[in-house]
């Protein structure tokens, strides 16, 4: 059994989480919980940052206590956190007692140690960023890391011998290619290590700042807020305190970090584990950006994305799943709804939803719902197969690279692949045939290969998850982590249930107003033609997922139709596809009069070159099913505005 500790950042208890907060924390509560589904020893930590200047400040103005202040202000992260289903294993807040006292305890020592000295200084503070810059550090007079102003001072302080450590820690990142990843951000540090390091101002007077933690040495000063910010990492699991438990924990597996705090975490955490004399964390990984139309979301921005939000309209699950596929975690990532709606339509409504849904219904049909044995197996069923296998490998890789959405990608692929394994191995035509050797195998494959990317997906969506096992049974077979997947050896004799939907498609309400598309200049390039006569595809000639998408089809609601004179086939029909209206010349007329057509909701291939029937122009065609003198009308079932693409 191995061992997985991993930490978030600890949020200032100031702001209001937002997506980016919530990012960090679901991928950790990701990692946490796949760990555990491998039976690793694993322990998450997050929390609250409580000291600084800006707690004291916004607590000075609304006349309350700093630690009032933070009591309250505490809770929107805990409810978040509970609401987003996080499994920490402790909530650390830098104002506890125990937090306080070790870092206490660590000051005596390094002071003790002459790790830590006396000295005048000026520098330049950042109060939005607390932190002092030197003056080459800023940018046009400004704080280089958010760009507002900054106040000369000068004082005593104290400072932390960061700059001895200085090639140690050079060499350290060079002979560890884990240390900090992704590998261009250990770059980055190096690049910062090139310039000589300076020591670290750890005390702030008391004179200026109160709120902080009091140097047990010197009681006219608190320490700075990131030197005591730090330490909870080593806080958090016991250090000082509880030593069996410490040394269970530490060190650390990865501190999951946004890049905004790579500095922190690269230079000044090593360089205090050194001089503390712990051994170094086996990874930082500092993730990218959640942009809102391209720049970082923050509150003075005015372009936060609050998760509550999200969550009321898609629920936990959809919304823990966007943030990790969305982003891949070296790079930035941009937000919009428009990306949330259609990712949650296409991956969990369409390609999850539907796969599930098909693989319940044939089953309790052609077996009243017990999961068959297979039979002998062929080249298709291999496919699928090898399909969830390399999604299994894809996941548990991701997992040591934490590059989530690589694995999160390939359980996707997996589910595609069963949606196709399905149209191609045509159960349903198995069934109308007799051919039940074949049907029960394709069934028990389709349903084994759900069952296992449910299980690679359940840290990503527990709620979900759990909710598909249900369905196909595996929850009484004791299956639930990755690590049961070893020990399964067949998912025949499950017994399933009837599945109601996982994912309701969202539907988005399309704006009257928005401006119609430009016609396309096709349009004028007319062809003419006498009847809407198709030319079919053979039957068994494949085309790949890229040749059916050339295909836009998509819903219409015919508003009107006359019968066209003279052609006693035709119809010409007035439809609505979204916010374009379009005529459309469809030879239906012998099985649909005007009347009963109008108002339906059809559908259409939308990308269809112009084509000119009878002297009449027709843009696009209608999709209908004809049986010898039968034809019937391609329609949604249920309600559905018009314009909306169908695949
Ligand atoms: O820096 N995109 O706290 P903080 C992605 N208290 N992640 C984001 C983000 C965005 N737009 N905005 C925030 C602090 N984050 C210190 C940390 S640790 C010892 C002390 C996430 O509240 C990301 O993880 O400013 C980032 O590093 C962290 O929130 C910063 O949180
Ligand atoms: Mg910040």
């Amino acid at each position: 059994m191995s061992k997985f500790y991993v930490t978030t950042p600890i949020y200032y208890v100031n702001d209001r989480p937002h997506i980016g907060h919530a990012y960090t924390t679901v991928l950790a509560d990701v990692l946490a919980r796949s760990h555990r589904s491998l039976s690793d020893a694993t322990f998450f930590l997050t929390g609250t940052d409580e000291h600084g200047q800006k707690v004291q400040q916004a607590a000075e103005k609304r006349g309350v206590s700093p630690l009032a202040h933070c009591d309250e202000t505490v809770v929107r992260f805990q409810e978040l956190w509970t609401r987003l289903g996080i499994t920490n294993d402790h909530f650390i807040r830098t104002t506890q007692a125990n937090h306080k006292r070790i870092v206490a305890k660590i000051m005596q020592d390094l002071y003790d140690r002459d790790e830590i000295y006396k000295a005048d200084y000026t520098g330049w503070y950042c109060v939005g960023c607390e932190r002092f810059f030197t003056e080459k550090d800023l940018v046009d007079g400004k704080c280089p890391d958010c760009g507002r102003d900054v106040n000369a001072i000068t004082e005593s302080n104290y400072f932390f011998r960061m700059s001895k450590y200085q090639d140690w820690l050079i060499d350290y990142i060079q002979t560890h290619p884990d240390f900090i990843l992704p590998a261009f951000r250990a770059n980055e540090t190096l690049g910062f290590l090139k310039k000589p390091l300076g020591d670290l101002c750890i005390s702030r007077p008391k004179s200026r700042l109160s709120w902080g933690i009091e140097l047990p040495f010197d009681p006219d000063y608190v320490c700075y807020v990131w030197f005591d910010a730090l330490i909870n990492y080593i806080s958090g699991v016991g250090y000082g305190t509880d030593e069996e438990k410490f040394n269970s924990w530490w060190p650390a597996s990865c501190h999951l970090i946004g890049k905004d705090i790579l500095t922190t975490h690269s230079v000044y955490w090593p360089t205090m584990l050194k001089a503390i004399g712990l051994p170094m964390p086996k990874t930082i990984f500092a993730h990218g950006w959640w942009l809102t139309g391209n720049s970082k979301m923050s509150k003075s921005l005015g372009n936060v994305v609050n998760p509550m939000d999200m969550i009321d309209r898609a629920g936990v699950d959809a919304f823990r799943y966007f943030l990790l596929a969305e982003m891949s975690p070296g790079n930035d990532a941009n937000f919009s709804e428009d990306a949330f709606i259609s990712r949650y339509n296409s991956d969990l409504a369409n390609d999850l939803g539907n796969l599930l849904s098909r693989v319940s219904k044939l089953t309790i049909r052609a077996t009243g719902g017990e999961i068959p044995a297979p039979n002998e197996l062929n080249a298709d069923d291999a496919e699928l197969a090898n399909a969830v296998t390399q999604a299994i490998s894809a996941m548990e890789s991701s997992l040591e690279s934490y590059k989530l959405d690589q694995g999160i990608n390939a359980a996707m692929n997996a589910i595609r692949a069963g949606n196709r394994y399905l149209e191609k191995c045509a159960p349903w035509t198995l069934a109308k045939n007799g051919d039940t050797a074949r049907l029960h195998t394709v069934l028990h494959n389709a349903a084994e290969a759900l069952c296992k990317v449910a299980v690679l997906l359940a840290p990503v969506m527990p709620q979900k998850m759990t909710e598909l096992l249900c369905v196909l049974g595996a929850d009484k077979a004791g299956i639930s982590g990755i690590a049961d997947l070893a020990g399964l050896k067949s998912v025949a004799g499950f017994i399933m249930k009837e599945a109601s939907p996982l994912f309701p498609r969202i539907i988005v309400e399309t704006d009257p107003g928005a401006a119609a598309p430009a016609p396309k200049a096709e349009k004028k390039a007319k062809t003419e033609k006498s009847a809407p006569e198709k030319t079919q595809a053979p039957e068994n000639v494949l085309i790949s997922i890229d040749d059916f998408f050339k295909t836009q089809l998509k819903t219409a609601k015919v508003l009107s139709a006359e019968k066209v004179d003279g052609a006693d086939k035709l119809l010409k029909l007035s439809i609505e596809v979204g916010p374009e209206v379009r005529q459309l010349v469809a030879g239906v007329a012998q099985f649909y009069s005007p009347e009963q057509i109008t108002g339906k909701t059809i559908v259409i291939v939308a990308n269809l070159k112009p084509a000119k029937i009878r002297g009449i122009e027709s843009q696009g065609m209608l999709l209908a099913a004809k049986n010898g003198n039968d034809l019937k009308l391609v329609t949604i079932d249920g309600d559905m505005p018009s314009g909306i693409s169908i695949g």
